[in-house]
């Protein structure tokens, strides 16, 4: 039984911000996962199944997770993402405020998790940006219209973590990404990775960290909404400057010119899973071609380190929150939006398996491996 990634697994993970193992869960637990999706009745929460947490509780990925990150509560829950195949290019607005069917790369929507999202209009957006703004933001869960920590996004996730308004991403440790059905074709609805991604938004976390102490969406040089989308109301689902860095002349468009990144897809079958830094840039993509539903629960992974005293369920992208956006009670000193803020700005702190190659590859790089200190 595999244990632990390789030096050269863990070098490709350093590299790219994400690894496929194959074939890495044991095939007694994929069939019995499997066999819990096709019995699921209609509307079912499978959130606590054991069948899908004991994907990791129970595989050889708990050991290799121990091994290169560190100590984590044994996932009790997961995000169930199931796309149908068949899936065609659509008209509606999808929520980067482009048509489905003008987006490139299968509508690969790249994102970083722990961004809350509203309703998409699906008729271009009138007034000014302001009044958009306010409009989109009154359309998630509490229904309010003000720019505050209690706005809570249609995804659970708060506009911002904070109450000081200073955090809009949270943040985790890692994914593990879990294969259920066949993910080997292009089009077949499987996650997309920027490769690499991870590094280039480590640089930014640290520079608007830099610049006012504000992290992710609506800190520095990066709006949240980009009203020149066809919609007037497109999430920026990441900043300008990593979209910039990863494109050229080969990009694919939308019809008004607008250059995209080209996704990594993350081809796997059913036992394969694939480990990624919270840091890359992902998303999911149309089923066009899979002969079978897209099934992959994913895990988001925190730490122990980060805050020893919560029990991580495992199914969160914002886990300084409960699940429903409420406030979590933290001892006095402990301030979990500033321990998340140096997590954004130090991705490698929680990986303690990974520390030597981490130095190893900075300096052959010739980057500086210091603690960014807050
Ligand atoms: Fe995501």
């Amino acid at each position: 039984m595999k244990m632990q990634l390789t030096d050269d697994e863990k070098r490709d993970f350093y590299r790219d911000g994400f690894v496929v193992l194959k074939d890495v869960i044991p095939q007694d637990l994929v069939a019995r996962a499997q066999v819990r999706y096709k019995s699921a009745q209609s509307g079912e929460d499978l959130t606590h199944a054991d069948e899908f947490t004991d994907l990791i509780n129970r595989s050889p990925l708990a050991p290799i997770m121990r091994e290169a990150m560190g100590e984590f509560d044994p996932p009790s829950g997961t995000r169930h993402i199931v796309r149908v195949h068949g899936q065609k290019p659509a008209e509606h607005f999808a929520a980067l405020g482009y048509r489905d069917k003008d987006l490139p790369y299968y509508g690969a929507d790249l994102h970083m998790d722990g961004e809350a999202v509203f309703q998409t209009p699906q008729e271009p957006a009138e007034g000014t940006p302001e009044e958009i703004y306010e409009r989109y933001i009154a359309t998630g869960r509490k229904g309010g219209p003000e720019r505050s920590a209690e706005n809570i996004g249609i995804n659970f996730a708060p506009l911002f973590h904070d109450p000081a308004l200073t955090n809009s991403l949270g943040g985790f440790t890692a994914f593990l990404f879990v294969c259920l059905s066949d993910q080997s074709m292009h089009g077949g609805g499987q996650t997309n990775v920027l490769r690499g991604g991870h590094h280039a938004m480590e640089r930014f976390f640290r520079w608007q960290y830099r610049e006012n102490g504000c992290v992710g969406p609506e800190g520095p040089g990066w709006p949240r909404l980009n009203h020149d989308a066809p919609n007037r109301c497109g999430y920026m689902h990441l900043p300008d400057s990593i979209y910039e860095e990863f494109t050229d002349e080969n990009s694919a468009c939308t019809p008004d010119g607008r250059r995209w990144p080209e996704p990594t897809p993350v081809f796997m079958t059913p036992g394969d899973a694939t480990i990624a830094m919270y840091h890359i840039p992902h998303g999911g993509s149309r089923n066009e071609n899979g002969h079978s539903a897209r099934k992959s629960p994913i895990f988001a992974l925190v730490n122990k380190k980060r805050q020893p005293n919560k029990v991580m369920v495992g199914n969160s992208d914002h886990p300084d929150r409960a699940w429903d956006g409420s406030f979590l009670n933290f001892e006095e000193g402990n301030n979990p939006w500033e321990r998340s803020k140096f997590a954004l700005c130090n991705m490698y702190h929680e990986w303690d398996g990974m520390q030597a190659i981490v130095a190893e590859e900075r300096m052959r790089a010739g980057d500086s491996n210091e603690v960014f200190e807050l």
